[in-house]
């Protein structure tokens, strides 16, 4: 008797350009699990109904992305620790009961990256994080947890950063600044957690920002190198890179918590890194 695969999808909005079903559909190949991924587009006005439809087919697990973290860190039944601090959720788990667990691995997915794929130890460095939105509040604890010397959250609203300063102030110490309060400061790792990349836009960085040698992370990825990754380059960066490695390494800590295998990143961070320079190149032929 054939026995149905079993389902998976990511839902977001907009969501023609994920990468998600080919990054699962590779952890499926390689681990030799039996799985099918798909990816829907799922306005925040439809996810309720979408999952509760999803559910009752029977699906067992969800990636929930821009926008709909916090939405699903609202419906889920039961959560983590780590999604209920970040109050985002973007691994969903349904249970036989049909039951709705919520779990959130952007900041494992974030560690792991910089830690193991780029070799950087937070311990002891001048942290700044650009954005107090939803991408921040997913990796402030991680990163705090590592003991950087000092923590700083910039962003254009000092209110908001002023807030999530104040919610994290029990794991560690972060100061909220505006961009032009950074004149004068230097650190050794900037991350930029606005939306800023996706819209072809740099936060106000002052120079001087970026110590020498230091690194950049954009949390957000693109075809191309992000103005923040590019801002970083020209700053004299060691590292400058975008958020493709934190892509593939949430996806691997989901799939982990879906099937109980731990995939391979490697492999994938390099595929898909080597994919965007053919395509690059293709565009620079023309
Ligand atoms: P997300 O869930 O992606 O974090 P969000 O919650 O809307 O999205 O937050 C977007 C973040 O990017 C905010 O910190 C926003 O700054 P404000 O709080 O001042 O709005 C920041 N942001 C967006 N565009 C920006 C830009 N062009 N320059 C600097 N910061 C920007």
């Amino acid at each position: 008797m054939n026995m149905p695969v079993d389902q998976y999808a990511v839902f977001g909005h907009p969501i023609n350009h994920s990468k998600s079903p080919r990054i699962h559909t590779e952890f499926a190949h390689q681990t030799g699990q039996s799985i099918e991924y798909t990816a829907l587009d799922v306005p925040a006005t439809d996810f309720q109904k979408e999952l509760i439809r999803f559910a009752v087919n029977g699906g067992k697990g969800l990636s929930c992305t821009v926008p709909l973290k916090e939405l699903a860190w609202q419906l889920s039944n039961e959560k983590s620790e780590r999604a209920d601090r970040a109050k985002a959720v973007n691994t969903i788990s349904i249970g036989e009961d049909r039951k709705i667990f919520g779990d959130n691995t952007d900041g494992v997915g974030l560690l792991r990256d910089l830690t193991i794929n780029l070799g950087i130890s937070i311990n002891n460095l001048n942290v700044l994080l650009l954005g107090a939105g939803g991408a921040s509040r997913g990796i402030i604890e991680p990163l705090l947890n590592e003991r950087p010397r000092r923590m700083v959250i910039a962003n254009r609203t000092l209110d908001k950063a002023e807030k999530l300063a104040m919610e994290f102030s029990a794991i560690g110490s972060i100061e909220a600044m505006e961009f032009h309060a950074l004149t004068g400061q230097s650190f050794d790792l900037i991350l930029n957690a606005t939306s800023a990349s996706l819209s072809g836009d740099l936060p106000p960085l002052p120079d001087g920002t970026l110590n020498a040698g230091g690194a950049c992370y954009d949390l957000a990825y693109g075809k191309q190198p992000t103005a923040f990754v590019r801002w970083g380059e020209r700053s004299g960066a060691r590292t400058s890179v975008d958020g493709i490695g934190m892509l593939v390494e949430q996806a691997a800590e989901a799939f982990y918590i879906w099937r109980g295998i731990r995939p391979q990143t490697h492999p994938i961070i390099e595929l898909l890194n080597a994919e965007r320079m053919s395509e690059l190149n293709k565009g620079t032929d023309i």
